[in-house]
């Protein structure tokens, strides 16, 4: 099973960033050739506006994602899981 990688696309979370955080994200996924380990999709409002732009890591919530840290924490708390799928391969 994939890693479930979920971006809200809610209008508040959109607005404040995630316009720009859905590319970013596509660009690492393609840069890093992930597609194979990683289920990328958007949400509608997942209630959390306040603390918004979300993304959802697994079972990991991360909330005030800010693009300029979006690839270290990629890095951190994706590649970490892509990393087990393939040591299990
Ligand atoms: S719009 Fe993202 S939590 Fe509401």
């Amino acid at each position: 099973m994939k890693i479930k990688l979920i971006l809200c696309m809610g209008s508040s979370c959109y607005a404040r960033g995630n316009e720009d955080n859905l590319d970013l994200i596509n660009r690492y996924l393609e840069d890093n050739n992930l597609s194979e380990y990683v289920d990328f999709r958007g949400q509608l409002c997942c209630g959390d506006c306040q603390h918004g732009p979300v993304l959802h890591i697994a079972d990991e919530k991360i909330v005030d994602l800010d693009s300029s840290s979006i690839t270290k924490i990629l890095d951190e708390s994706l590649m970490k899981l892509v990393k087990q799928r393939v040591d299990k391969k």
